[in-house]
This record gives structure tokens, C-alpha cells and sequence, in this order.
């Protein structure tokens, strides 16, 4: 079966990922904080901006490869850090990691994943340097401290600092369906399961994901979902650019101001983020953030950008609008939900297929030369 047969399109993945996972599962990945208006919003205003067709442009060979930082990367996109990935599917993170050297593209590791940083290091075949990137929060300085160290010594070179987590938010679907982590089983949990026997049968064999990096760091108590993440202020920051010699990236950034602070704090760049709309409901668009963002920091400085990308024209439209670079989340885990390895490959053959096929229509044959003028409109939501 050709991988364009596993589905069509992001959006036959999320049907097939429904169907085939737990509801509680399902939700975690699909759902956000309050009315999950921020993540309805983040997808319906990459739908306001249009690409301009043009034509009789020298479209005959076109190149997907993008820079970023000092490396050259196959594609434009990459994977956002996510938590308990291996809850969607096992050994998700060990896939992600893989893909990452396999497509040549970053791939980053969550501080909530289910693997070790040592692990996901292995599995980018040592190749942390370059694909593999890893994900810090802050609870405590000590902990954040400790893990910095493990991902020096097992080779990561890209570290990414999320602060738009000071406290986890209130995600209706999750205490509707009693999710927590680490994993409770109790009655609803268990008719849930049932009725999803590929997926409980996969996890019977191969045991329910924990958040194992809490647990080597620090003081090995398990990890607290809910406890504070406010450790990482001003203060921090300068201990951790102090501290870090690779590149340091602030993921959750929306704001100009915060910015161009960043900036002249010595971060490496920063990531363009709501969180995928999973924390503050009231939160604009991302890519309402992206073009003023670009504006303050001016035309090199690296911005990575995620929040509601959903196909490979979404991608081209954030880099049009200033991205250095693209990064997927519930997309990959609807993928993999859905099918897997199998599933995985198949996201990235249509999103690569995707960006290619956008360039000749709107005659650029190099994602590198995407900017503003292959915009069409823009309505007000940018
Ligand atoms: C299930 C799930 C878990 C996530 N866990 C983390 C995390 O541990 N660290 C982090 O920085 N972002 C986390 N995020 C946010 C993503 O990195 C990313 O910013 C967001 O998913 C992008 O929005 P999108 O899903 O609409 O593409 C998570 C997102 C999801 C869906």
C-alpha cells in the first residue's frame, strides 16, 4: 500500500485517530484551554490569508530545503515537543526522533515526554547536534538545572525554553474525562478502553508512558501535571544563556516587546507559539503575532513559529509571513494516532507533496524565497 493510501489528508488522520483512541486519549491531543476558542481561532485565521497564483515563473525544479540556526534542514518543518507522546502510540517518541534523522529535520524532545533525553538522543542516531532538540520547563531551578546538564552530556546543541506554561490551564475535556498523569485507571477509564481494544491491547503490552525525565532528575517524585512552573524568571534565564553554549530558543512568545527583550538578552531565537491555544483562550491568533513580531526583530533574527498548521500551505503562509521555520503538533500526534510508523510517514509525504506543489502554483521555486509577496490578502485577523 502506497503511503498516500494509509489517508488523504490531515484531516482523514484526525477521523481515523478518533476512531481508533480512547476518547480521553483523543481529547488530550484535540483539546485546549476554556471555549477552545484560541485553537479554533489559530486554525480559522491561516484560512483568512491567501497565496497569490502567478504563473510563467521558472517552477521546473523546486527545493523544500530550509536553514535555520547554521543548519540546512531537508524541509521546512519539524516536530513541536509534546508530552506523553507514547501515550498516543507506543514508541511515538522513539518514531518522531528517527523521522527527525531520517528527513533531516529538528525534532524535539518534551521535558513531559515519555523518554529519557539519554533515549531520544540514541534514537536521533547521536545525531542531538543537529535533529534532535530538547524541551525544558522550569519547575524548580535545581531540576531544570539537572536536565540541562543530561542534555549537554548526551549531545543536544538546540535547547528550547517554554514559558507560556506558569501554570497549566484548565482543559474542560481532560476533567471531564478524569485524564491525568501520571494515568489513573477507574471505571469510565476502563469502558473507554474497552471500547478501543487495539490501542489497550497495545498498552497492556507495553506498559502505560511516564513522564520518566522528573523522575530522573531532581528528586525522582513523580512528575505533578498541576504544580507551578514559574521557576524560570528573569533571573533564570540569564543563569541558563550563562549556562548554555548551544543554541538557546524561548518557545510561547506572542508578544513584540518580549521579543525584542529575548533578543537582547542573548537567546538564540525565539519560537512563535499560543501553545497550540492549550493555554490562554483569550490569546490572538499566533499568526496575528507573526508579521509585528518580524517587524520588531528585524529581517535575520530566527523565529521558529507553531499554533494551528494543518497542512503544507499553512506552513509557506507563516514563512511568508516571516518564519524561519515551522513546526507541527497535533498533526503528528493524529498521524501516529491514527497509524502509527506508517501513519507518520504518510503526514510527512503529503505535507512535503503539499509545499511542493504550492510553490509552482504560486511560482516560487525555493521555500528560501517565500516572503510577503506571495500573499494574496490578508483580513484583519493578521
Ligand atoms: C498533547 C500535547 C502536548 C503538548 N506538550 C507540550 C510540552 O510538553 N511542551 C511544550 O513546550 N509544548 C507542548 N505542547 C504544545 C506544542 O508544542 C505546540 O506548541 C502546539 O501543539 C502547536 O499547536 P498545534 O497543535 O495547533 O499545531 C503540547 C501540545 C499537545 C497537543
Amino acid at each position: 500500500m502506497s503511503n498516500m493510501a494509509v489517508f488523504a489528508s490531515l484531516g482523514d488522520a484526525v477521523l481515523q485517530a478518533k476512531r481508533r483512541l480512547p476518547h480521553m486519549v483523543f481529547d488530550f491531543i484535540e483539546g485546549a484551554a476554556g471555549l477552545e476558542t484560541a485553537a479554533d481561532e489559530n486554525k480559522s485565521a491561516f484560512a483568512d490569508i491567501k497565496l497569490q497564483p502567478r504563473i510563467l515563473q521558472d517552477v521546473a525544479t523546486r527545493s523544500l530545503n530550509k536553514s535555520l540556526l547554521g543548519e540546512s534542514y531537508a524541509l521546512p518543518f519539524g516536530v513541536s515537543p509534546m508530552g506523553m507522546c507514547d501515550l498516543i502510540h507506543p514508541g511515538a517518541d522513539r518514531l518522531i526522533a528517527e523521522v527527525g534523522h531520517t528527513r533531516n529535520i529538528p525534532v524535539c524532545l518534551s521535558t513531559a515526554g515519555s523518554s529519557s533525553i539519554e533515549d531520544f538522543s540514541q534514537w536521533s542516531k547521536n545525531n542531538a547536534s543537529k535533529t534532535a532538540w530538547f524541551q525544558l520547563y522550569v519547575q524548580t531551578p535545581e531540576i531544570a538545572m539537572d536536565m540541562v546538564k543530561r542534555a549537554e552530556k548526551s549531545g543536544y546543541h538546540t535547547l528550547v525554553l517554554t514559558l507560556d506554561v506558569p501554570q497549566v490551564s484548565r482543559r474542560v475535556r481532560d476533567i471531564r474525562n478524569g485524564f491525568e498523569i501520571p494515568f489513573r485507571i477507574g471505571p469510565r477509564q476502563f469502558i473507554d478502553f474497552a471500547m478501543h481494544p487495539t490501542w489497550s491491547i497495545n498498552r497492556l503490552l507495553n506498559g502505560i508512558p511516564r513522564p520518566i525525565n522528573f523522575e530522573l532528575s531532581g528528586d525522582g517524585k513523580p512528575f505533578d501535571r498541576n504544580a507551578q512552573r514559574t521557576g524560570a524568571d528573569l533571573e533564570f534565564l540569564r543563569q541558563l544563556r550563562e549556562r548554555w553554549k548551544g543554541n538557546l530558543i524561548i518557545k510561547g512568545v506572542m508578544s513584540a516587546d518580549d521579543a525584542l527583550l529575548l533578543q537582547s538578552e542573548g537567546v538564540d531565537g525565539i519560537w512563535i507559539s499560543n501553545h497550540g491555544g492549550r493555554q490562554l483562550d483569550a490569546a490572538p491568533p499566533a499568526i496575528s503575532a507573526l508579521p509585528k513580531i518580524r517587524a520588531a526583530l528585524g529581517p535575520d533574527y530566527p523565529i521558529i513559529f507553531d499554533s494551528g498548521i494543518r497542512s503544507g500551505e499553512d506552513v509557506v503562509k507563516a514563512i511568508a509571513l516571516g518564519a524561519d521555520f515551522v513546526m507541527l503538533g497535533r498533526a503528528i500526534l493524529f498521524a501516529l494516532g491514527a497509524k502509527g510508523a506508517r501513519g507518520l510517514d504518510c503526514l510527512f509525504d503529503i505535507f512535503s507533496n503539499d509545499i511542493d506543489t504550492v510553490l509552482a502554483q504560486i511560482g516560487c521555486a525555493n521555500v528560501e524565497n517565500l516572503d510577503g509577496n506571495v500573499l494574496a490578502a490578508l483580513k484583519q485577523a493578521v
